[in-house]
């Protein structure tokens, strides 16, 4: 089969691989009609995510049909279209007993923090992704779900992780009626964010990034006010000045890592790795939240300490939530949304490559040309 393979950062292309087979009697073979690239895959591209091993597949965005199954599944049948979340999860542990399914504790021997995500590196448990042909999917009675045949592949694709993540950002600011929100970054999951923010009762909502064109599309597709970080001295003033000068009462952070906005803090997070990322948006979020605030952490930091503004945090007596988002746990709110009209995912959708041509999909994202917002994955022949 064709699939896209990690060859060191800045670098991937499509090579033949084995069709993946049954390892375990509730594993799935599922064959990718479509996939997505996220933002988390552009940590993996810049070589950001510790044991990214060459000849990885990425990939934790796709849907497609159950191609084989193993002798324990009952719940899907070959022919069936599914969505998979990005997480891979057992289901009865401890954990997921909790609903902490992106927290796993039998899916990822690597580590006792995250738990496992499909094409993303061994430090989430080494399994091959989806943007190939064939995938393998373990826990099959667990993960999957048959898509509905009222929702297309364009709008399921965004439900197996930036729509549900930006809604679970949402949730975890925990907003009441009236509150205003401020979403750091305009990508995918920020604009789900922040179009969530509305549906929990948001009084008003706020975008931030650099990137005009996104902002243009956090006014269409999200309603929201927005502020271009470079067109300001002080985003965090700025901030103050727009909500009376207490600052909002919930900051999402859907930037993470590899935030820009300060020279120092990219050059030793991003490029001399000292830190687990540069925590510019989410300080601005400690700093742009008011006493008493809370701040949701979408954006993805690693395990090294970075240069977060704790003390500030503290003494303003912040909530500070964050996680890997359990997909699977938004979908039947986030399925009656879509269904009644109150989102259409696929809205955010710039652009579409076919799986030969991924290389390419990787460099527009990545360095963020042609207006890219969402590029989707098309596998040939499904
Ligand atoms: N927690 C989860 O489950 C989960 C799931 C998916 C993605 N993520 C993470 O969420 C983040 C966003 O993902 P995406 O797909 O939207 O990525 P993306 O790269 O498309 O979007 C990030 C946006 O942030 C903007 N930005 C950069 N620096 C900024 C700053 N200082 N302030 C405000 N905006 C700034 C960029 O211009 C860009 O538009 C990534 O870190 C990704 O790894 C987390
Ligand atoms: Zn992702
Ligand atoms: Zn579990």
């Amino acid at each position: 089969m064709q699939a896209m393979v990690y060859r060191g950062p800045y670098r991937i292309r499509v090579e033949e691989k084995d069709v993946p087979a049954i390892e375990h009697p509730n594993d799935a073979i599922v064959r990718v009609r479509l996939a997505a690239i996220c933002g988390s895959d552009l940590h993996l591209y810049h070589g950001m995510m510790p044991d990214t091993r060459i000849g990885h597949t990425f990939g934790h965005e796709f849907v497609g049909v159950v191609h084989e199954v193993g002798s324990s599944v009952q719940n899907l049948r070959v022919g069936d279209r599914v969505m998979v979340p990005f997480n891979i999860f057992c289901g009865s542990c401890f954990f997921c007993a909790r609903g902490l399914y992106a927290n796993c504790h039998n899916v990822n021997p690597n580590a006792t923090a995250v738990g496992a995500i499909y094409g993303y590196s061994h430090t989430t448990g080494g399994y091959d992704g989806g943007q190939a042909e064939y995938v393998r999917v373990p826990f099959a009675d667990v993960g999957p779900s048959v898509i509905p045949d009222w929702l297309g592949d364009e709008d399921a694709v965004l439900l197996t992780d930036a729509g549900p993540t930006g809604y679970f950002g949402a949730q975890l600011g925990g907003i009441v009626e009236g509150d205003v929100v401020v979403v750091f970054g305009a990508g995918p999951v920020g604009l789900f964010a922040a179009r969530s923010a509305w549906l929990m009762g948001a009084g008003r909502v706020i975008v931030v990034d650099h990137l005009q064109y996104r902002l243009d599309l956090a006014r269409s597709f999200a309603f929201a006010e927005t502020l271009n970080f470079v067109e300001v001295d002080d985003v965090v003033l700025e901030l103050k000045r727009l909500t009376d000068w207490l600052g909002a009462d919930v900051a999402i952070d859907a930037v993470g890592a590899e935030a820009d906005g300060n020279l120092l803090q990219h050059i030793t997070a991003a490029k001399l790795k000292l830190q687990g990322g540069s925590p510019i948006a989410l300080n601005w979020a400690i700093d742009g939240v008011r006493k008493g605030g809370t701040v949701s952490v979408l954006g993805a930091y690693g395990p090294t300490p970075s240069l977060v503004k704790f003390g500030d945090a503290l003494n303003k007596g912040l909530t500070i939530r964050g996680n890997q988002c359990p997909v699977k746990r938004q979908w039947p709110r986030l399925l009656d949304h879509v269904k009644n009209g109150y989102l259409r995912p696929s809205d955010i959708v710039t652009h579409r490559f076919p799986l030969e041509h991924i290389a390419e999909a990787y460099h527009t994202f990545s360095a963020k040309l042609d207006g890219i917002v969402k590029p989707l994955v098309t596998v040939s022949g499904a």
